[in-house]
């Protein structure tokens, strides 16, 4: 029996700590693009700091710090559902998200945003894609 090797692109998640006590956290997950597979797609889902570390900039350090990993790994398109007056701070536009077209229906008419990275090109036709399983729940959309 022959042994198959399948790349896959990994999870990634960042911690934030403060005396060994977790406070913050972050996972971005790839997006695989249906109809593209040039362009190496991530999204930034679930984030969240404990209360009373909040408005200290955890939460910004974490975006920061995972835009710049996911710049280095070569990623193309990092995408987000949230909040827009939070994410627009880092850069998430929604034109971008309008160019990536979720599995599922959105709950909210706002918050899909996106941003490019490695001055990849927005795509010039929206383009579908899947996401891990975690993910995979209607009810998150
Ligand atoms: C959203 C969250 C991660 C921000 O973490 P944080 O460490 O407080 O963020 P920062 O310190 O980097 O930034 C705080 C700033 O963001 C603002 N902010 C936080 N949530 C916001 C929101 N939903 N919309 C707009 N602004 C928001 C704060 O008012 C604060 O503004 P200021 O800098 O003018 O004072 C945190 O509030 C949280 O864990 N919330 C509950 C979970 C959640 O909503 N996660 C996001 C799901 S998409």
């Amino acid at each position: 029996m022959a042994a198959k090797s399948v790349a896959s692109p990994s999870i990634k998640s960042l911690v934030a700590e403060v005396d060994n006590q977790l406070i913050g956290y972050v996972s971005y997950s790839p997006i695989f693009l249906k109809s593209v597979s040039s362009i190496a797609g991530y999204i930034l889902a679930p984030l969240a700091v404990s209360p009373e570390h909040q408005k200290q900039g955890v939460g910004s350090n974490l975006i920061n710090a995972g835009i710049e990993m996911l710049t280095k790994d070569g990623v193309g398109v990092l995408m987000v559902y949230g909040d827009p007056a939070y994410y627009g701070r880092f850069g998430f536009k929604e034109e971008i998200g309008c160019s990536f077209v979720p599995p599922y229906t959105l709950q909210f008419p706002f918050g899909w945003t996106g941003m490019m990275l490695n001055d990849t090109p927005v795509p010039e036709q929206p383009i579908q894609f899947e996401c891990v399983s975690a993910l995979s729940k209607p009810d998150l959309w």
